[in-house]
């Protein structure tokens, strides 16, 4: 029977047998998944371990201060943070198409981890001695929805599986490969990592990056950030966290509809909200939320949020609907 200390065990003494005196990057994106091998790797070899952490400019607010702040305080985790917004950004110009944006996401991803190896090699001074194993936190579900099981279509390439590029010139870590969400949350509770961590929603890898139905630039990733801040401030504010599996906020930066505000006419973008509650993402149904904290959702971000002069709610399940409309 499942036990997450036994986990434990027998993971650290694979990892241990698998990377030996090697040295080790790890790919933390301030989400459980990666938060939890990344813990899960550093118990089994110490400071050989060097998590890194790329900023694609992709996040929400303040994720890049909890995992700078919280995460290295709580597990002691030797980090180095990569300023790659431009980078990312750059590469995404003029994409819209989902499958090409997360493959784009995937390989700069890549890229990014590279070029810490190189770095640190090159800082070590470590004659011939390349950070050949990279830990990701790839879970069950992403392996079967990448079409990585069995007689799996690929519905989406999650950027950690379907999305890699061909001549990766790692070998992978995935400690969590066979798990579900609610076991990974129980090992990181037994690493002793800090609830606010641990209990965190699931975020995916590419970020707003494919919460942005149309071409990914600056300004709709600022006006997206902030709408996402409110909905996720009044959600906690009402107790709704732990109901919620996650609730993604969509910003369709290609629709327009009039509106009318003070007495003149806008012509912005809908910002779709997306609660949704599930065991495993593989289902899902969308989350009843209270009218009252809906309407508190929709009068701010259209109150405060420049360019947005709608709020919807996605009332689909998954099927047929994904959690992420990208
Ligand atoms: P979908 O949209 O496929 O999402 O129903 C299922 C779960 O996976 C998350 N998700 C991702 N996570 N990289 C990730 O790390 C990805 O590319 C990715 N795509 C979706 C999504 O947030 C949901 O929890």
């Amino acid at each position: 029977d499942w036990n997450s200390g036994n986990v434990i065990e027998e993971q650290v003494a694979r990892i241990r047998e698998q990377v030996g005196s090697a040295r080790v990057i790890s790919a933390l994106s301030g989400g459980v998944d990666s938060a939890v091998s990344t813990a899960l790797v550093h118990k089994a070899i110490g400071d050989q371990l060097t998590a890194v952490f790329v900023d694609h400019g992709l996040l929400r607010k303040g994720e890049r201060e909890q995992v700078e702040n919280d995460y290295v305080a709580s597990t002691g985790v030797r980090l180095i943070t990569v300023d790659a917004a431009d980078t990312f950004l750059g590469h995404l110009k003029g994409v819209s198409d989902p499958e090409q944006k997360r493959k784009i996401i995937g390989r700069e991803f890549i890229r990014a981890f590279e070029q810490v190896q190189r770095d640190l090699v090159a800082e070590a001074k470590a004659e011939g001695e390349p950070i050949k194993f990279l830990v990701q936190g790839t879970l069950y579900p992403d392996v079967v929805e990448s079409g990585g099981g069995a007689g799996t279509a690929n519905i989406k390439s999650h950027h950690n599986v379907g999305g890699l590029p061909d001549d990766l010139d790692f070998e992978l870590i995935e400690p969590l490969r066979t798990l579900f969400k609610d076991e990974v949350r129980a090992i990181g509770r037994e690493l002793g990592l800090p609830e606010a961590i641990v209990g965190r929603q699931p975020f995916p890898g590419p970020g707003l990056g494919i919460r942005i139905v149309g071409e990914v630039t600056a300004d709709r990733l600022e006006i997206l950030r902030e709408a996402d801040a409110i909905a996720r401030e009044e959600l906690t504010k009402a107790g709704l966290d732990s109901e919620i599996w996650q609730c993604p906020v969509v910003l369709l930066a290609d629709v327009r509809s009039v509106g009318v505000q003070g007495d003149g006419r806008t012509y912005g973008h809908p910002i779709v909200l997306r609660p949704v509650s599930s065991e495993d993402a593989m289902t899902a149904d969308w989350t009843r939320l209270p009218y009252d904290v809906l309407s508190k959702i929709s009068n701010r971000i259209t109150n405060g949020v420049r360019d947005v002069n709608r709020v919807v709610l996605d009332v689909t399940s998954k099927p047929p609907g994904t959690i992420e409309w990208e």
